[in-house]
This record gives structure tokens, C-alpha cells and sequence, in this order.
């Protein structure tokens, strides 16, 4: 069982209503999940099932209708925008599921950025966001810019971007679509062995392969979150 100290992200009963043509539509229904150090969590569903939504819930991007959620020790709702932005880009690192690099950047240059983002915290550590491009396959990539790479290679670059600043956690919207097999497992493979140093993973992926590197599994059906039962 994972201690407090331990536990980076806690949500309880989370739900998201949208409006529809005026009428009022559930896109997440009680969701509660917890993701302590050490875990590698994966959330699989169909498109449209709303995770999306509980990611962005998250990390503080979009305000639940219903519920909490506690990341790294601090209440999301009780933070202002600069303080959740804060949070996440220092303790967080997010993919989202469209790369969001900014275009005007090289994509060194977005790398580093989230270090910037997180506040002063010193020197930026010499060569990291070369050295995390080089690990997700871009080192011949750094001076490009985000218009000039396919869309699997955005994918990289942002999940580079998402480990510089060393997270305790990871939230990953589909960080694997689009990969070539190779590079897909390399992501994983670099997850689970954030995982293995006191680190933790979320993760939305449609990617079966993935499903070994886990320490638990959801289901996400029509908004609701499920956990499945160890084999
Ligand atoms: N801003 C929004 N307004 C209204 N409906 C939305 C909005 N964002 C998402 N939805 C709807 O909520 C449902 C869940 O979307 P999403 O979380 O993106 O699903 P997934 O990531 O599983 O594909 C979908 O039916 C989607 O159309
Ligand atoms: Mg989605």
C-alpha cells in the first residue's frame, strides 16, 4: 500500500459535463484514481471515452464539474493559474495529445522551455535537453523546427520536453500514436525506467505492448474509469 508521502496524484470522484446542442452530456462520471511513486498506470479506451478529459483534469488544464484532485500534495482547486502552472511544469511532465510545440521555437529550444516555466531553480543542467533528444531518437533534430518534423517525431520531442525538468510524474495522452514500433517500445522503455528510480507514469495508450511495462490497468468506457482485476 503506498504511503501519503508517496502518493503524487489523488482524485476522487471526478466529473466533466459538457453542454451539447444546449443539453447538458457527461464526458467523465466518478472517476477516482490514485498513482503513488513507483507506479506505472495505463488507461485504455476508445476514442471519445473522455480520457482525455481526466488527463487534462489532471494536471490542472480544465476544472472537473464534480470532485478533486490532489497533485503532488497540493489541491488543484485551490491554486490560481500561475500556481497550477507552476506545479506542473516543476513536478509534472505532460504529453499532451497533440505535441504543442510552439512553432517560433527550435525544438531544443522547446525542450528547455519547461525549465524556464518551473520557475527559478538554478542553472539549467548542462546539455539535459540534447541529451533527452538524443534518447528519444531526434539527436539529428535539435535545430530544426517543429514544422519540419513528422508528426511521430513531434510526438518524441514532446515527451522529451516532458522529462526535462525531471518529473515525479507523467501524465501521457496517446504519447505513442504515430510512433514506428521501435520508437514507441523506446518511450515505454524510457517510462518504465522512470518508474524504476521512484518515479510514476499515467498513461493513455491504445499500444498492447505497453500493457506489460504496467503496474495497473483501467478501462475508460463512455466516461466511466474501471479498474481491471490482476490476472
Ligand atoms: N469542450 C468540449 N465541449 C463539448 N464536448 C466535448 C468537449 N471536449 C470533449 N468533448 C466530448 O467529450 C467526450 C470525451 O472526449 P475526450 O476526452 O477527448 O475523449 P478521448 O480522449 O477518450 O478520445 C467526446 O464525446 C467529446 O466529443
Ligand atoms: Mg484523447
Amino acid at each position: 500500500m503506498a504511503t501519503d508521502n508517496t502518493l503524487l496524484l489523488d482524485a476522487k470522484d471526478l466529473g466533466k459535463r459538457y453542454e451539447r446542442g444546449g443539453r447538458p452530456f457527461w464526458a467523465l462520471r466518478h472517476a477516482s484514481l490514485e498513482v503513488a511513486a513507483g507506479d506505472f498506470v495505463t488507461i485504455l479506451g476508445r476514442s471519445g471515452s473522455g480520457k482525455s478529459t481526466l488527463l487534462n483534469i489532471l494536471v490542472g488544464l480544465l476544472p472537473p464539474t464534480e470532485g478533486g484532485v490532489t497533485l503532488c500534495g497540493r489541491a488543484l482547486a485551490g491554486l490560481t493559474d500561475a500556481e497550477s502552472s507552476e506545479l506542473r511544469n516543476a513536478r509534472v511532465g505532460y504529453v499532451p495529445q497533440t505535441a504543442g510545440l510552439i512553432p517560433t521555437l527550435t525544438i531544443e529550444e522547446n525542450v528547455r522551455l519547461p525549465w524556464y516555466l518551473a520557475g527559478s531553480r538554478g542553472p539549467e543542467p548542462e546539455g539535459r535537453a540534447k541529451q533527452l533528444l538524443a534518447d528519444v531518437g531526434l539527436a539529428d533534430l535539435t535545430l530544426q523546427y517543429p514544422n519540419a518534423l513528422s508528426g511521430g517525431e513531434l510526438r518524441r520531442a514532446a515527451v522529451a520536453r516532458a522529462l526535462m525538468c525531471s518529473p515525479a510524474l507523467i501524465v501521457a495522452d496517446e504519447p505513442t500514436s504515430n510512433l514506428d514500433p521501435a520508437s514507441a517500445r523506446s518511450v515505454v522503455e524510457i517510462f518504465g525506467k522512470l518508474t524504476r528510480e521512484g518515479g510514476a507514469v499515467l498513461m493513455v495508450t491504445h499500444d498492447a505492448f505497453s500493457l506489460e511495462s504496467s503496474t495497473r490497468i483501467y478501462d475508460m468506457a463512455e466516461g466511466t474509469l474501471t479498474g481491471r482485476v490482476a490476472p
